[in-house]
């Protein structure tokens, strides 16, 4: 048996350095570790490694006991070589092609926008994750984390009002030491090589947090200033660190600081997408598998109008209800609270009551009025409504 190497060129064809082409037989099964296919005499067979097609070998001669195993088996490529590409970029395109099974399943966002996000990451660019309170920002930063198996660092910068001990770290005086500086866990991420740092809640830090970091996050300067003076020690970012910031950017966020511009121009923009009611309804339904359908159809129904309304022209109300405020209206039906109650709690708060029956309460009151009967004695009462009008008749 003669042994050649090949390249898989597409989803579905190989080919040698002659420049011979195989092609699989489409709709057979691709279960088998050792795949063939086949043109005229020669059987090519493609071994699949750690889930990954690398490379075959190929034995020339009649076919002959081949036949079954042609016929239900298929080859599926998926490894993306072109020649004319440096090695690096080839390995790249399929980390990025491959990077669509990581998404974890829970987490609901368009297959685009991961894709963009995981080769934002890859490529070391700095990533800023925008979209409303609650939808996911935060979630789909953590899993971009989880899914590169890189060191990754967290830092909440919505939650400290003094980012340059955060940032940079503190000034001590002890009687023993005399004065000293203790870093900040930052300064060790960002010498970390190919960290991955999450700078969570960047659009509601402190105005110095956007100072401290602008060197840092421009690729021309890379590097952190120790202090203000000109000529202070710096420290450089090192090799292959990703940012991944999150914000919520729009005039509906008070809490939001006005990003900087200049800080803003630093980053490539992911926008996540707020769910609509079948991706609302499937999250929820996955979430809690146990909770009546009906009530998970109310819940998405009841936030899917929310965010509707929102994009009509006229918005009556100036907020939709989040999924992270979905999920909890869930979890509080799931611990035994009616749909009522559990808009009483999560979600009328977040409403202005103001203006009576024109009020931003009063509209969401109505979509979740729509589904707070229950069917069932709805049934019973209409049929003693037509009682009463039986024994009206008869007396
Ligand atoms: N797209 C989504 N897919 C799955 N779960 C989601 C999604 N969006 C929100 N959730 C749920 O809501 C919770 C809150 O989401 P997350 O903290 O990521 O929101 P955020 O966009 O970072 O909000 P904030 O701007 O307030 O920080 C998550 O823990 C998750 O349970
Ligand atoms: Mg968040």
């Amino acid at each position: 048996m003669q042994k050649m190497f090949f390249n898989p060129t597409s989803d579905t064809t190989i080919s040698n350095t002659a420049g011979d082409k195989w092609t699989a037989k489409p709709d057979t099964k691709a279960s088998e570790k050792i795949k063939y296919s086949f043109k005229n005499n020669i059987v090519v067979s493609v071994k699949i490694e750690n889930g990954e097609t690398t490379w075959g070998t190929a034995s020339t001669g009649p076919i002959t006991d081949y036949n079954e195993k042609l016929d239900n088996t298929t080859l599926k490529l998926s490894k993306h070589v072109d020649p004319k590409l440096p090695k690096a970029q080839n390995d790249l395109i399929n980390q990025v092609k491959e990077s669509t099974s990581l998404r974890p399943e829970v987490l609901k966002m368009k297959d685009l926008t991961w894709k963009y996000l995981m080769r934002s990451a890859i490529r070391g660019k700095n990533i800023m994750m925008t979209g409303p309170s609650g939808c996911g920002k935060t979630m789909a930063a953590k899993s971009v984390v989880n899914a590169l198996n890189r060191p990754d660092f967290y830092f909440n910068l919505g939650a400290t009002q003094d980012p340059r001990s955060t940032l940079i770290g503190n000034t001590h005086f002890n009687k023993k030491d005399g004065t000293y500086f203790s870093e900040a866990l930052f300064v060790k991420a960002i010498q970390t090589p190919n960290a991955v740092i999450l700078l969570d809640e960047l659009s509601r830090a402190h105005p110095d947090a956007h100072n401290i970091l602008m060197t840092v996050l421009d690729q021309g300067q890379r590097y952190l200033r120790l202090d203000e003076a000109d000529g202070s020690p710096t420290i450089e970012v090192a090799k292959g660190v990703t940012f991944i910031a999150t914000a919520n950017i729009g005039n509906e966020y008070t809490a939001t600081r006005v990003m900087d511009r200049a800080l803003l121009d630093r980053f490539i923009i992911v926008e996540m997408d707020v769910l609509d009611k079948e991706e609302e309804q499937s999250l929820i339904e996955y979430m809690f598998p146990n909770l009546p359908s009906k009530n998970i159809q109310a819940i998405a129904d009841i936030v899917g109008g929310t965010r509707q309304e929102l994009k009509s022209e006229a918005p009556r109300i100036s907020t939709h209800i989040s999924t992270r405020n979905s999920l909890e209206m869930a979890s509080l039906i799931y611990d035994g609270f009616t749909l009522e109650e559990a808009s009483q709690v999560c979600i009328y708060p977040q409403y202005d009551a103001s203006g009576g029956i024109d009020s931003e309460r009063t509209f969401v009151k109505q979509l979740v009025q729509k589904w707070s009967y229950d069917p069932e004695s709805l049934d019973s009462g209409n049929d003693e409504l037509f009682n009463i009008e039986d024994t009206d008749m008869t007396s």
